[in-house]
């Protein structure tokens, strides 16, 4: 496969110091981008989600830090970028961001319109007539009817969804390479989230981004995503198509993860849910993360981590029940419901 790489991070560790102690939020991650692909990241709270995408725009909290490794973009270390000036020239222009909450996003003084304006002109060079007329259809390529008068609007005026709208449209307007979409629907009804994200998939095509799409929810992945990456503790555990990680899944924690989905459920039974609490970062981690939570543990898995298992060229796992001498487990008889599903 010769598939064209945008970003690739390498062996990328981030740390958080609060109260004088050390949180380690990254543990030696790497992953490739393809151009033109929707990649999902998936996990529990608290996993790092966030904060690894952060480090691609220079927005991790002032008390974090990348201690090493590498973002590779276009030929340069973003890992090493240190001012203002040098991720104002990857901030919105190469890499834009749609985060959760759309207020936080917007500012409640200006005009929806003036705000989309003010993205264009920061990063093209554009005579306001220009910048005017490509905003207005921008906004129609986000579907806001009525354009002139709504762009002439304050963000208060707009639904949650219709803000959400405005915030893709800040995002693509300058045409950037790749789109980071951190839980864009969750804060929003699920007709609204399905709309949103039917929305992002358009202009996925039609501007032809690279996304990232965070979420908690691996229903909404199975929809959207052409590759899935699983985290847990700060380490990416399994990553592979959408296929191979929702029908051959082979890391436990994502067997937990695809056990609890609500479609698995049977009615009037309790959804399974995954016992236990994910380690403490503030903590070294001896073994394999998840080793504590997982009913399938070895003993290797409490003493040493494991190394990627490569299952196909695209899809490998980070468990030791996937070395040739370990004692064949198989996956939840629950997830067979999935398979069935597939057709
Ligand atoms: N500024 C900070 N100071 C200290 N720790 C932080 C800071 N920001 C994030 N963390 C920690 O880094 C880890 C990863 O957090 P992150 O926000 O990336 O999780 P997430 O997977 O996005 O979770 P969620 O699904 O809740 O958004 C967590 O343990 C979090 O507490
Ligand atoms: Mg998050």
């Amino acid at each position: 496969m010769d598939k064209d790489i945008v970003l690739s991070v390498r062996n990328l560790n981030v740390k958080f110091s609060l109260r004088g102690k050390v949180l380690h939020a990254i543990r030696d991650v790497s992953l490739d981008l393809y151009r033109g692909e929707t990649l999902a990241i998936v996990g529990e709270s608290g996993s790092g989600k966030s904060v690894l995408t952060k480090t691609f725009m220079g927005l991790l909290d002032a008390n974090g830090w990348v201690d090493s490794g590498s973002i590779l973009y276009e030929g340069n270390d973003l890992a090493q970028y240190k001012t203002e000036k040098e991720w104002l020239t990857i901030r919105g222009r190469e890499i834009a961001m749609v985060l959760q909450d759309p207020m936080t996003s917007l500012n409640p003084l200006k005009t929806v319109g003036a705000q989309i304006e003010e993205a264009l002109l920061l990063h093209r060079q554009l005579t306001p007539a220009q910048a005017h007329q490509r905003m207005i259809e921008i906004m129609t390529d986000v579907g806001i009817s009525d354009p002139e008068r709504r762009s002439r609007q304050y963000p208060h005026e707009f639904s949650g969804g219709m803000r959400q709208r405005v915030v893709i449209a800040i995002a693509v307007a300058c045409k950037p390479q790749i789109l980071i979409c951190d839980e864009p629907t969750t804060a929003l009804d699920v007709t609204i989230q399905a709309q949103i994200l039917q929305l992002i998939r358009d202009l996925v095509h039609k501007y032809h981004l690279t996304t990232v799409y965070i979420t908690h929810d691996l229903g909404v992945v199975a929809n959207v995503a052409d590759r899935v990456a699983v985290m847990y503790a700060g380490d990416i555990v399994e990553v592979g198509t959408s296929r191979e990680v929702f029908y051959d899944a082979r890391h436990p924690y994502t067997w937990a993860l695809l056990s609890s989905l609500p479609q698995l459920g049977v009615r009037g039974e309790k959804l399974f849910s995954i016992r236990g609490t994910p380690p403490n970062l503030y903590l070294p981690i001896k073994g394999d993360a998840f080793a504590p939570r997982n009913p399938y543990a070895l003993k290797i898995d409490f003493e040493e981590r494991p190394p990627f298992f490569e299952i196909s060229p695209t899809h490998k796992a980070r468990t030791w029940l996937l070395h040739p001498d370990a004692p064949a487990v198989e996956p939840p008889a629950v997830l067979k419901r999935l398979k069935q599903e597939e057709y």
